[in-house]
């Protein structure tokens, strides 16, 4: 076997020049072995079982601008939704119903959704369906905030770092952005007792290996409960539309690295990995990964939420999205579970 990944198995960890090395001889061979090895370890915790996240975009307002995204507040061609929380609730019935049990709230930063809102939203999802997770991913807010929706019954937060180099955030972000306030709502987060979730996009504009051995130290270091990784996507409507998109090589070889780096992670086949290859998302699986997050948003405004182009599962219902994946999982021999699907060392 390759002896740096036989080190990173070990170790859980390798020196910036080791890990450099695996990232740029990342051929079909490497590739092969790695994600043998995190499909092992995978599976030391998890078994065949792939959790499932159901997943309710509910807005695509937002007050940023991050210059990759489709949804980005200058794109003044996004045709705009939000959806009610009785909108909200119909969704979580309806996913409820097909045996979901955590439900993702995600949206962009819309400021028309107050605290007082989201914290009733998320009152009334718990009070509905208590045996379920509540997972949000609304981006930045103040500690207070996060702490309200905590105590309100939300049990995890989504919220990728994007990249760990100040540098590298700025050519990502306007200036009203900063990596500093992003690492601070992640400490926070994970203060407060939130199984929390960051990551980054593989191939995003000007992303250096430099800058990606950054993200797996940081990651390494804030010891996420979720790591989502996807490739980047160019979207037609932003500044970044002529961008190169990230490959579907590079995005397998890194979610076989953080398998080996944080065992028990919980790390999604994207959607975005599903969108850049027709077998993506099964191919995430068999590199490491362990959960699916398929789309609950009404079918009337899926196509709205648009963060990149040519997003697939736009077109179907609620139900085939799900027996789509179901199935998809089963031609690998691994099986979509039915439960919240928690980190093994944090159940709250
Ligand atoms: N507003 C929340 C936030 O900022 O965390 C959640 C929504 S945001 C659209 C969710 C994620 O989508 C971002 O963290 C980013 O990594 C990803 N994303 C945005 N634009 C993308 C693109 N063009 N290609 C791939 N992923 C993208
Ligand atoms: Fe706000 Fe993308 S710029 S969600």
């Amino acid at each position: 076997m390759n002896e740096l990944i036989k080190k990173l198995e070990e170790q859980q960890n390798l020196k910036s020049d080791e890990m450099k090395w695996l990232l740029e001889n990342n051929t079909p061979e490497l590739r092969q072995e790695i994600s043998l090895r995190a499909r092992a370890v995978a599976e030391q915790t998890y078994g065949k079982d792939v959790y499932t996240r159901g997943l309710i975009e509910f807005t695509n307002y937002c007050k940023n601008d991050c210059y990759y995204c489709g949804i980005r507040k200058s794109n003044a061609q996004a045709h705009r939704y939000r959806l009610s929380q009785t909108e909200i609730m119909a969704c979580c019935k309806t996913g409820h119903e097909l045996g979901f049990r955590t439900f993702v709230l995600q949206g962009g930063e819309d400021p028309a959704f107050k605290d007082d809102q989201m914290v009733e939203i998320v009152r009334g999802i718990r009070k509905e369906y208590p045996d379920c997770a509540i997972t949000l991913s609304i981006g930045e807010k103040s500690r207070e905030s996060y702490q309200a929706f905590f105590e309100a019954g939300a049990n995890r937060y989504l919220l990728r770092h994007e990249t760990a180099t100040e540098e590298h955030y700025r050519k990502l972000h306007p200036r009203a952005l900063s990596l500093r306030n992003r690492k601070r709502c992640l400490k926070d987060l994970k203060e407060i007792g939130y199984q929390v979730g960051t990551g980054f996009m593989v191939g995003s504009p000007h992303q250096t290996v430099e800058n990606i051995i950054a993200d797996l130290c940081f990651i390494k270091e804030l010891n996420p409960e979720m790591i989502g990784i996807g490739p980047f996507i160019p979207h037609q409507q932003t500044p970044y539309q002529d961008a190169r998109p990230g490959t579907l090589e590079e995005t397998l070889l890194i979610i076989s690295i953080l398998r080996l780096m944080l065992p028990k992670a919980l790390i999604p086949a994207t959607t975005a990995l599903g969108t850049i290859d027709p077998e993506g998302r099964e191919l995430g699986i068999l590199a490491g990964a362990n959960v699916v997050m398929p789309n609950l948003s009404p079918v009337e405004v899926r196509k709205d939420y648009a963060l990149y182009d040519n997003k697939i599962c736009t077109g179907d219902e609620a139900a085939e999205c799900r027996v789509c994946l179901s199935r998809r999982m089963e031609s690998i021999g691994y099986e979509i579970v039915n439960n919240r699907g928690d980190h093994p060392n944090k159940k709250s």
